[in-house]
């Protein structure tokens, strides 16, 4: 097989088969082949497309390209869920304990933010002595024992799309339908989960902003998974405006809690729902969505949910205080309220530059290099299609530094203010698979 064959085939619109694919991903993870033919690879795909089993030859090759992930000691369908990332999206810390609490199996590895999108292991290290650092054998171990466990990324997973993800992104490549889809479903498969949830976000804050597109990259992720055995399923939700209220580190985890006690904002309790009882059906704990959706509702009214959540956090050396004591959590030495401007109502709260803000403050890193600081974030008060008066806060800014004067112009650009009354958002826009 000669590379530079394969590329003149995908650049005339062919189609690769298995063993092409494997030859291309297998040369480029162990550097027989250079990152230019893989970069004229990759805008040939960015133009052609792919078909449906492409992808699919894709994403295993990628899987195979380095380690797996072995689940089988673990009782029972292990289901994972996915978020392909959203401001102030702290389902994760929600749906681990909660679905865990009706004898779904979690056995989660998560990633650190970077940029605009929080990470879930960031949030869970503000918990004082939680750590995520766990070999796989303790892994399976915590799972089996308390249902749940969520860890830092083990091993060397999916080598090949770390490498190929990184070239697109300096080969304007990135923006593929396919090959995101690949991307994505590469690295859960190789974490190995029997069935797969996907919360595929569309709107500002989101990786794909426009609902065409989001359908489309929802439609082809499922169709991998289920071609190459794994059951999965996608719902598609709003990131038009952050999910909940907080934005930060510390701040998610006590909205988490306040969630998993009844009392946290609808929305993130409603999209937790859905996706919980989509995980639960799949883990065949229930027959249908209306009954799981009961089971995690009962779950949350006794108290059990919020009990899953102590146990996960002691059994990873974490401070359970802070479920009753929130206040115990980092938090930062100035809270600054930020009024409205004007009378109306709020018709668009801009996610991705909200993210960026509280980026600025220290919540995210610029770059996987930086540092963050897990007390500061952004507070809201008031979701779209909430009505404000003049000079009623908005939003408390956590910061650590007194003036943070750029975070506050920028909270004002993120914001829109109509006279006129403005429904509040869809949050769900619905299933695929
Ligand atoms: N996220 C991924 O993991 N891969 C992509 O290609 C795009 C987003
Ligand atoms: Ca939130």
């Amino acid at each position: 097989m000669r590379t530079v064959d394969l590329i003149a085939k995908k650049r005339d619109g062919g189609e690769l088969s298995r063993s092409e694919i494997e030859y291309l991903i297998q040369g480029y993870t162990d550097g027989s082949i250079p990152d230019y033919q893989i970069s004229a690879l990759a805008m040939a795909i960015y133009f052609r497309g792919m078909t449906a089993q492409e992808r699919a030859d894709l994403t295993m090759a990628m899987v195979e390209s380095g380690d797996q992930i072995d689940l089988s000691a673990i009782a029972g369908v292990k289901v994972d869920k996915h978020s392909t990332g959203g401001v102030g999206d702290t389902t994760t810390l929600v749906l681990a304990p909660l679905v865990a609490s009706v004898g779904v199996p979690v056995a989660k590895m998560s990633g650190r933010g970077l940029g605009h999108t929080g990470g879930t292991i960031d949030k869970l290290e503000s918990i004082s002595g939680f750590h995520v650092e766990i070999g796989n054998d303790q892994f399976v171990d915590l799972v089996n024992r308390n249902g749940v466990a969520v860890i830092g990324q083990s091993g060397d997973l999916t080598p090949a799309d770390k490498k190929l993800y990184s070239l697109r992104d300096v080969t304007a490549t990135v923006d593929s339908i396919p090959l995101i889809a690949s991307s994505i479903m590469s690295k859960k498969i190789a974490s190995g989960a029997n069935a797969i949830v996907l919360d595929v976000k569309t709107g500002d804050g989101a990786f794909m902003k426009e609902m065409e597109d989001t359908r489309k990259l929802a439609a082809a992720m499922v169709d991998i998974g289920n071609r190459v055995g794994r059951r999965t399923i996608a719902i598609i939700s709003d990131m038009s405006q952050p999910l909940g209220y907080a934005i930060g580190n510390a701040l998610e985890v006590k909205e988490a809690i306040d969630t998993l006690n009844g009392q946290g904002p609808a929305d993130l309790y409603e999209l937790s729902l859905t996706l919980g009882s989509h995980m639960v059906v799949l883990a065949g704990k229930a027959k249908t969505e209306a009954e799981a959706r009961e089971m995690l509702e009962q779950s949350v009214r006794s108290g059990r949910a919020l009990d899953k959540f102590k146990t996960f956090i002691s059994a990873q050396g974490g401070d359970t205080a802070v479920v009753d004591r929130p206040e115990l959590l980092p938090a930062a030495s100035y809270r600054i309220d930020v009024p409205a401007r004007e009378d109306g109502y709020i018709s668009a709260i801009a996610a991705e530059q909200l993210g960026t803000a509280a980026m600025m403050l220290g919540a995210g890193r610029a770059t996987k290099e930086s540092a963050i600081d897990l007390a500061v974030g952004i507070v809201l008060h008031k979701k779209v299609g909430d009505r404000v008066a003049k000079g009623e806060p908005l939003a408390t800014i956590h910061s650590n530094r007194e003036r943070p004067d750029e975070v506050l112009e920028s909270f004002y650009e993120s914001i829109a203010i109509s006279k006129q009354q403005v429904n509040k958002p869809q949050l769900i826009f619905g299933v695929i698979g």
